[in-house]
């Protein structure tokens, strides 16, 4: 399987007990849910019965149940563990099995390996320490997830805004490779301000994309010109059907209060208004109008398999 990577599939909070959750991840259709305990398992979307989708069911005490002929599946092993009206002297097949996929939880999301066998790479690190009050989103965007991921970097205002904050098209510095990310800072300032109309300019804010090799999850941050940081968002993403993309997010505020940030960002910070907006419609004619410039450094990182595939947030 290509991209085998861990794949943050969804919110940790939008997977239950009590309702399975279906997600495409990265091509790939997913039933969602836990257990009483709260472990989180994942399962191929399709029941080998008769291939109805296992979402459509319920969560049971031994797993989940499809809807249709009420079998029933092991989270853990996709195994089927009961079939309704068996005689007693009857055994289930062992060939009766949905797929199964390894999960871990972290940073707020559900991880599922895509890849086949077992990992052969670690659990994306714990980065994720929200400060406060988090904001919380998901959305299919109508755009391909290799397109999403290029236009983070080459032009990240047309898919994320930051209150009272205009990006800019000036890079501070090269992309850099980092964790198996490509890192860019682009420099930033308050909308409030009115730019001078020479060439240079003082950015008193900066927005630093952090966008997968391999995997979809995404970093961006909001920092000042010293780099404290402001605003933190995690974006995981992945290819939905039909050239679409799914999308699913968290972010919170910093504690620090920006410095001079204008009066509209304090007065969102105080009424916990949400600091940043992740776009559910994608511009086409501003996509058109980007330049393919740092996106092509993700390609090349790609193309010349520079390092090894794996995913980290
Ligand atoms: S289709 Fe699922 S049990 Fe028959």
């Amino acid at each position: 399987m290509a991209n085998s990577a861990w794949w943050a599939s969804a919110l940790s909070e939008a997977v239950n007990n009590e309702k399975p959750l279906a997600v495409v991840c990265n091509g790939e259709e997913l039933v969602l849910f836990r257990d009483r305990q709260g472990q989180a398992f994942a399962l191929e979307d399709r029941c080998p019965h008769r291939r109805v989708p296992l979402s459509l069911g319920c969560v049971v005490e031994s797993g989940i149940q499809c809807g249709y002929h009420g079998w029933t599946f092991d989270g853990a092993s996709g195994a089927c563990t009961a079939i309704p009206n068996l005689h007693v002297d009857e055994r289930v097949p062992a060939r009766y099995a949905a797929r199964a996929y390894p999960v871990a939880e972290r940073n707020g999301f559900v991880h599922v390996w895509l890849g086949e066998g077992e990992p052969n790479e670690s659990v994306p690190a714990a980065t994720y320490q929200p400060e406060g009050r988090e904001y919380t989103g998901a959305a299919t965007v109508s755009i391909l997830h290799e397109e999403y991921l290029a236009a983070m970097l080459d032009g990240p205002h047309c898919l994320i805004s930051f209150d009272a904050v205009k990006m800019t098209d000036f890079f501070l510095g090269d992309p850099c490779l980092k964790d198996n990310h490509l890192v860019l800072d682009r420099g930033a300032v308050w909308s409030t301000r009115v730019l001078p109309p020479q060439f240079v300019v003082d950015y008193p804010l900066i927005v630093r994309t952090s966008v997968p090799v391999c995997g979809g999850d995404i970093r961006v941050d909001l920092l000042t010109e010293e780099e404290t940081p402001l605003c933190t968002v995690f974006i995981a993403s992945g290819a939905n059907r039909r050239g679409t993309t799914s999308l699913c997010w968290r972010g919170f505020l910093h504690r620090s209060e920006g410095g001079v940030a204008p009066l509209r960002w304090r007065a969102a910070r105080r009424a916990q208004r949400p600091p940043f907006r992740v776009n559910s419609h994608v511009d086409g004619e501003a996509l058109a109008a980007l330049l393919v410039a740092p996106s092509r450094d993700l390609d090349r990182l790609r193309d010349q398999s520079l390092i090894p595939v794996r995913a980290a947030v």
